[in-house]
């Protein structure tokens, strides 16, 4: 009896304790909602910036420096934020995600564009760029000014980032004559004038994401894919295949875009310092991405027992020969004076 009594006692006085003061938590929420991540989070402009490449690619490490560009020039006002690896979108709805105003700046390799604006695919031929060079009076001069003006409505284009000449990689034989590339079968971007390049050297292709070209290596799905060394080095590409030949056939780089209605909606201050801190970060990887490239050459060389082969000029010259047809194919779509260019180029830094 005396135990009921103490009990209803208790609840009592719990009761007529919570009735005079309130059921009033938010002392307790306040220190368990605090982050000071979160202080001013309503005045930040947030940039989510997808890409599909590891951290310590050309592109990845410029994605970085521009994010603490940024972070340190508007006092932490504007805030990058990082998703490398494709762990929020991937290389085949990043555009998508961008030009709904899901994430705010991509870069894409500028191959992924060539589908939805077929003019890209100039930057695509075999062989197209002599040297670096000429990549750079590509990017920089009427070819690349050209190519922005087809973006659509929403999709700024910023800038070319830099990465580096594609070499091959196979598993089954090196790829040294266009008659091996018989039997093999290779992963590509989605790109026709890529299709056409390795149909044309008498490969057979299936495009897939660049994250899952690991795994169809792996089980033999595919026993070949062109890249750059840096790709193919970060993306342990290197470990499922055999052969590597340094051939140059191609050049793989980035446009960087953004989000229009983003843009437009930011201060003239904010553009500026974007505008400023992606040309620095452009001429940092036009600067870095060759080293980039060697370094990770290097690293392959070193960790890896795949048979290197250097292209000879003899042997450049007659997978040019076979590749000669995809030019012809791809005038009528590019047009005469993006081609006219290309040809400009190559006579100019042969
Ligand atoms: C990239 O460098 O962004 C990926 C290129 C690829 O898909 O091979």
């Amino acid at each position: 009896m005396k135990t009921v009594a103490a009990i209803s006692l208790f609840i009592l006085t719990g009761i007529v304790t919570a009735l005079w003061f309130g059921f009033d938590l938010s002392e307790a929420t306040d220190s368990l909602n605090y982050d000071d991540e979160q202080e001013g989070i309503e005045d930040k402009v947030v940039i989510k910036f997808s890409h599909v490449v590891a951290e310590n690619t050309p592109k990845g490490r410029a994605a970085r420096r521009f994010a603490s560009l940024i972070h340190e020039r508007t006092d932490g006002d504007i805030k990058v934020e990082i998703y490398s690896n494709g762990t929020l979108y991937n290389d085949q709805n990043e555009y998508d995600a961008l030009k709904n105003g899901h994430i705010q700046m991509i870069a894409p390799a500028t191959s992924k564009l060539t589908e939805r604006f077929p003019k890209w695919q100039v930057l695509d031929l075999p062989f197209a760029f002599p040297n670096y060079q000429a990549v750079e009076e590509a990017y920089e001069g009427t070819i690349g000014r050209t190519l922005l003006d087809q973006l659509e409505p929403n999709v700024k284009g910023m800038t070319f980032w830099y990465n580096g000449y594609k070499q091959m990689t196979s598993s089954d034989q090196p790829m040294i004559l266009p008659s091996d590339f018989n039997r093999t079968h290779v992963r590509i971007m989605p790109s026709p004038v890529i299709e056409s390049q390795f149909h044309a050297l008498g490969a057979s292709t299936t495009q897939m994401p660049f994250n899952k070209t690991y795994n169809n290596l792996e089980v033999d799905f595919i026993n070949g894919q062109e890249n750059t060394l840096s790709n193919i080095y970060s993306k342990n590409l290197y470990k499922e295949q055999d052969y590597l030949t340094i051939s140059d056939h191609g050049y793989l780089g980035y446009v960087v875009l953004m989000n229009d209605e983003f843009w437009s909606k930011l201060s003239n201050e904010h553009q500026a310092i974007i505008t400023q801190a992606l040309e620095e970060t452009t001429d940092w990887i036009k600067r870095h991405s060759i080293e980039i490239n060697d370094t990770h050459l290097r690293q392959i060389k070193r960790t890896a027992s795949l048979d290197v082969h250097y292209l000879t000029k003899k042997q450049r010259v007659l997978w040019k020969e076979a590749v000669t047809p995809v030019y012809e194919e791809t005038e009528p779509i590019v047009g005469e004076s993006l081609m006219q260019e290309i040809y400009r180029l190559q006579e100019k830094y042969q």
